[in-house]
């Protein structure tokens, strides 16, 4: 059978294998405590289910305008000072803004710049759309603005950010943001900020969205989604902010590619959007005292910066690798010998690290991480 050449030119995720293995585990019987987990434990809301269940009672099972429900771009748009219904595409997850962003942008050749360690999909869906993925590696898993501003070429198109970030938890400090915006504005490039965990921010810190920085909107595409923030992952909802030229080229792709996102998932973000700030308080201060858990534990294994958002560490893991060991073996031995599943962080783009999720009930938090301190 022949592929087309850009199937082969990606890599399937690097955890697939990873996931196989912990199924087959669970299979045989083994109690596996998950902290390579990419969503927080909590249930979605009811208030959500059941307006879900209403849409689907009331008939809302038909096709729906391609960017999204009228009242629920409005809702949208309303986070986003000067930001009207022309300025948001609702897609299928926040996954799927990126891909179309990067399709509707990027010519054959165009690079997009991406601070390294970087979430899975980016690089690869970068490729997809014939792009160029050009890495800028973080300095203690901050942006080096320095090193951003001389990777860019001629063909530099995006700069891109993620912040709270996937795998560190970094949160970037607005002085930094707004020199990379500044770095866009004087190259005339566009300003990609993956905000898929804006509300996963801990210890008070601020985490604005460079939409809201001066001159920058006609520089800058947001993308924000549901899935984590109300515990929705599966109902596929995400959205883009963007000037509105960018906006309809992205909706003309998404009229080719999946029309709508599913009508009455759209109804359940509508009422995520009804729960006002307890449901995200709570949430915040839940995450940070597991936060507080892991990082405690985490400290003393392996060399590890305290992450003020998202819900993941992002430990070097050095001292227990030895000449050969990778953190892959690493990973594959906690699975295999105590049965906890971490991400190794070559599916991140960088070696001596993994990944740990600690957003999982604490009583499992601490049965992980005693297993690993006994087992290392
Ligand atoms: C940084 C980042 N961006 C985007 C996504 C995609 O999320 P979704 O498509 O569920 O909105 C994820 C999911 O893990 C992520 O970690």
């Amino acid at each position: 059978m022949r592929f087309a050449e850009r199937i082969g030119q990606i890599n399937a995720s690097q955890t697939v294998w990873f996931t196989a293995l912990i199924q087959k585990l669970k299979q045989e019987g083994r109690e596996i405590i998950n902290f390579a987990v990419g969503e927080p434990e909590y249930p979605t809301p009811g208030s959500i289910v059941a307006a879900t269940r209403d849409a689907l009672e009331q008939g809302k099972t038909r096709y729906g305008p391609v960017a999204g429900l009228a009242a629920l771009k409005s809702s949208l748009a309303g986070q986003f000072e000067g930001l009207d219904d022309s300025n948001i595409l609702v897609s299928n997850g926040s996954k799927q803004c990126l891909y179309s962003i990067f399709q509707a942008l990027c010519d054959p050749g165009d690079q997009v710049i991406i601070p390294r360690p970087y979430w899975v999909s980016f690089s690869e869906q970068v490729r997809l759309a014939g792009a160029e993925p050009v890495f800028v590696d973080t300095r203690a898993h901050q942006l080096d603005c320095e090193g951003i501003e001389k990777a860019i070429t001629g063909r530099t198109r995006i700069i891109l950010i993620n912040n709270p970030n996937n795998p560190t938890g970094a949160v970037y400090p607005q002085a930094d943001v707004e020199r990379v915006a500044g770095i866009v504005r004087q190259h005339d490039l566009l300003l990609v900020s993956d905000e898929a965990y804006a509300f996963f921010v801990y210890d008070n810190a601020t985490c604005k969205s460079p939409m809201e920085i001066d001159d920058l909107r006609e520089h800058c595409v947001v993308v924000r989604s549901f899935s984590k923030s109300y515990s929705m992952t599966g109902f596929r909802v995400g959205y883009v902010a963007a000037p509105a030229p960018v906006i309809q080229a992205l909706s003309k792709l998404q009229s080719h590619l999946t029309g709508n996102v599913c009508t009455f998932a759209q109804e359940g973000a509508l009422a995520a959007l009804d729960l006002g700030d307890s449901f995200v308080r709570t949430m915040q201060s839940d995450l940070q005292h597991k936060r507080d858990i892991a990082f405690q534990y985490a400290d003393k294994l392996f060399t590890c910066i305290k992450p003020r958002g998202a819900f993941y560490l992002f430990p070097d893991v050095s001292a227990h690798l030895g000449e050969s060991r990778t953190a892959e073996d690493l990973a594959a031995m906690l699975l295999e010998e105590v049965g906890v599943a971490v991400v190794p962080g070559e599916a991140f783009g960088m070696h001596n690290h993994i990944r740990i999720s600690y957003a999982l009930p604490e009583k499992d938090l601490i049965a992980g991480f005693e297993r690993i301190t006994e087992v290392l």
